[in-house]
């Protein structure tokens, strides 16, 4: 399982602390490359809208598919702690509607939730941790809120937003969330919000100052190649090795160098005898 919500809650770099990994994953090959490369913290991010679906943006993703993409990442048993992101509209209806999302989550092999937003999520946040289960935050620049942010846009830039958004760390913590991921901010504003509570902040595109790092699967590992935000390193060029290999296998097909004679399944001499003895006596 990894580490443990209450021991994640504790891991301040302030206090000496190992920076915190975290990366996405969304099905058992995924989480288990993960979970052997030492990551802490598995994020199962309704990403998987854009990186795995083909959709333009995040909103399209329903709790059916989080359950469905959760459960394949448990079912690896990856070392590491499995986050289940509640994707938009299951958390926004009513107090019951949430616990009872946030409870399949948990059922399908989370061992804690994410959501979106700030002071006006807590009444939800408050009823999920009510029910036992732990809740990650996240703030900054909140995909699910693309039609109201106006796009994918770096948020707290101004003074009075920047302000907002450590007021929204702070009231997360206060309300019990375990780590809170900040997205999309300058890196002085990542740092203020991360002096400013006590329990983790895990950064994307939000610079160095935060207690550990989270990327997407398919940026870090180059698999998605037509859009690189500034913010992701890519270490290694998954899309670009993946099709090399394909054409290679397609040469092969074609030339007949695949397969080959240790490829191919074969019978024992005098059976292969046996059967074209039967089919010369029948002609
Ligand atoms: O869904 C996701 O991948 C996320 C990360 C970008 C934090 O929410």
């Amino acid at each position: 399982m990894g580490l443990s919500a209450p021991s994640i809650a504790s891991r301040k770099v302030c206090d000496g602390g190992e920076p915190l990994v975290m990366v996405t994953a969304y099905d058992a090959p995924g989480a288990r490359i993960a979970s052997d490369a030492g990551a802490d913290l598995i994020l199962v991010g309704d990403s998987v809208a854009m990186v795995v679906l083909g959709y333009d943006d995040t909103l399209q993703v329903t709790v059916g598919d989080m359950l469905h993409h959760t459960a394949a990442v448990a079912r690896a048993k990856p070392d590491c702690h499995i986050v289940g992101d509640l994707p938009w509209m299951s958390y926004h209806v009513s107090p019951e509607e949430t616990v009872r999302n946030a409870a399949r989550l948990m059922r399908a092999g989370a061992h804690s939730v994410k959501l979106e937003g700030g002071r006006k999520r807590l009444p939800m946040i408050e009823k999920i941790i009510d029910a036992e289960i732990p809740v990650m935050g996240h703030i900054g620049l909140t995909p699910q809120s693309i039609h109201t942010m106006g796009g994918f846009r770096v948020q707290g830039t101004q003074p009075e937003h920047a302000r907002k958004l450590v007021q929204a760390a702070k009231s997360l913590e206060h309300a019990g969330c375990f780590s809170v991921v900040l997205e999309g901010v300058p890196v002085r504003v990542a740092e203020m919000v991360t002096e400013a509570i006590t329990i983790p902040t895990i950064g994307i595109g939000a610079g160095m100052h935060t207690d550990g790092q989270v990327l997407v699967y398919h940026d870090l590992l180059g698999i998605e190649d037509r859009f690189v935000p500034k913010f992701v390193r890519r270490y290694a060029d998954l899309k670009g090795q993946s099709v090399e290999a394909m054409k290679a296998f397609a040469d092969d097909v074609r030339s007949g160098a695949f397969p080959n004679h240790e490829e191919s399944y074969h019978m024992a001499t005098s059976d292969a005898e046996e059967l074209e003895g039967l089919y010369s006596s029948q002609g």
